[in-house]
């Protein structure tokens, strides 16, 4: 039962960042057995890592129906981390690198995303199920169209033009620029995404056609969607190219000097699931030399420590100073709408575990 009290909590929560150890739930945390007087501990415990402790999370408590204590912990401090893993039933985090022996009792390693590429699978505890979580998908579809639109037409460019005078572009003198209807775009990697990207450009009049791992799903939202045997079929059709596969051993590199080579000159290829999976030298050496149209870029080669503005170039090369290519610091996804769908995914996992359900998006089960 909800109480006024546990409704407050979960205001107050809402509305700031985490203390340190908090409990949410219908009930109390710890309650003293009436018959027994023993202390029966009926609270789940969740760890959070400190530096996700900025409001990511905040709207957990919003979605959670089941009793959970929630501490936050700094994975640097190993004897602290330690300790608090032995407890606990569940962790929230996107990357998994160290060798505990105490987190055997760990049922949940719930990811606040999709992206596997940070965890070390064979460091989880083979009892630990690891789950993923989407609903990043129409952040990054509208990002994939109104880079592609803003692309085409320049509204941007000619915007700055026609403040310092300049009318440019107008159907008095041109030049004209260009239109998504007719244009082939071609999705690699057909998943959520993919499909999101799909739905979305076919409105516009665009011809899309997609390769991918499996493509026997949705086929109905594409003009052509294939296995990856028909990779440099695409690259050769299409005049925007999406890229959005999982990063791993079979897409790190994918688009290399090779599948530049097989791309239109006038290609534009659009970034938004890893940097590697675009490898680094051949993407610069491509724009450098004006081998393709374009690049919009959203993910990339190195990044700052999380939670700070400032830290270095995205690239070693210096992809900055190129007029070819349209760069954004990983933000399609970070939208308004993020936060409360990767939240009530979270809790949705952390429910079912509380309640013994099958969990969802299970990348591993537990062994
Ligand atoms: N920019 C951002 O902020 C951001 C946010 C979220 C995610 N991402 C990245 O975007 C990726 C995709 O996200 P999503 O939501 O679309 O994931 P998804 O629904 O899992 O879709 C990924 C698709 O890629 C396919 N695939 C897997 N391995 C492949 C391979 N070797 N070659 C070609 N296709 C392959 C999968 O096929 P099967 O289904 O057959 O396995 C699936 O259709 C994530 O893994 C993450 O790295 C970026």
């Amino acid at each position: 039962m909800d109480t006024d009290a546990d409704r407050g909590v979960v205001g107050d929560v809402c509305a700031s960042i985490w203390p340190e150890s908090f409990t949410i739930g219908p009930w109390s945390a710890n309650h003293e057995s009436a018959a027994t007087g023993a202390r029966k501990r009926l609270a789940l415990r969740l760890l959070i890592k400190k530096i996700d402790n900025d409001g990511r999370l905040s709207l957990l408590p919003q979605f959670l129906e089941t009793h959970w204590e929630i501490e936050v912990v700094d994975p640097d401090d190993l004897t602290t981390f330690d300790q608090a893993i032995a407890q606990a039933d569940a962790m929230v985090s996107m990357s998994w690198k160290w060798e505990l022996r105490s987190a055997s009792r760990l049922k949940l390693l719930q990811l606040p995303g999709a992206g596997t590429d940070e965890i070390d699978f064979a460091r989880v505890p083979l009892g630990t199920a690891i789950c993923n979580c989407y609903g990043h998908e129409i952040g990054i579809a509208e990002y994939v169209l109104g880079t592609m639109l803003e692309w085409t037409i320049g509204a941007r460019h000619m915007d700055q033009e026609f403040r310092r005078g300049s009318w440019a572009g107008s159907y008095l003198s041109g030049p004209r620029h260009g239109e998504l209807f007719g244009k082939t775009l071609g999705i690699v990697g057909y998943g959520r995404i993919g499909r999101e990207v799909a739905r979305r450009a076919k409105p516009f009049g665009m011809r899309v056609i997609a390769c991918t791992r499996s493509p026997d799903r949705d086929a109905a939202l594409v003009d052509r969607v294939e296995g990856m045997d028909h990779f440099f079929d695409l690259l050769a059709e299409a005049d925007f190219i999406a890229v959005t596969p999982p990063l791993n051993e079979h897409t790190r590199g994918l688009f290399d000097q090779r599948a530049f080579a097989a791309m239109r000159p006038s290609a534009v290829i659009i970034n938004v699931a890893r940097g590697t999976i675009i490898d680094e030298h051949a993407l610069y050496r491509a724009l450098v030399e004006r081998r393709i149209g374009g690049a919009i870029i959203d993910v990339w080669y190195q990044y700052p420590p999380q939670g700070q503005e400032h830290g270095p170039r995205p690239s070693t090369l210096p992809f900055h100073e190129l007029d070819n290519v349209l760069m954004t610091p990983h933000a399609s996804a970070w939208t308004d709408g993020l936060l409360p769908r990767r939240n009530h995914a979270v809790a949705t996992n952390l429910n079912r575990l509380g309640r013994g359900e099958p969990l969802l998006n299970v990348v591993r089960a537990p062994a």
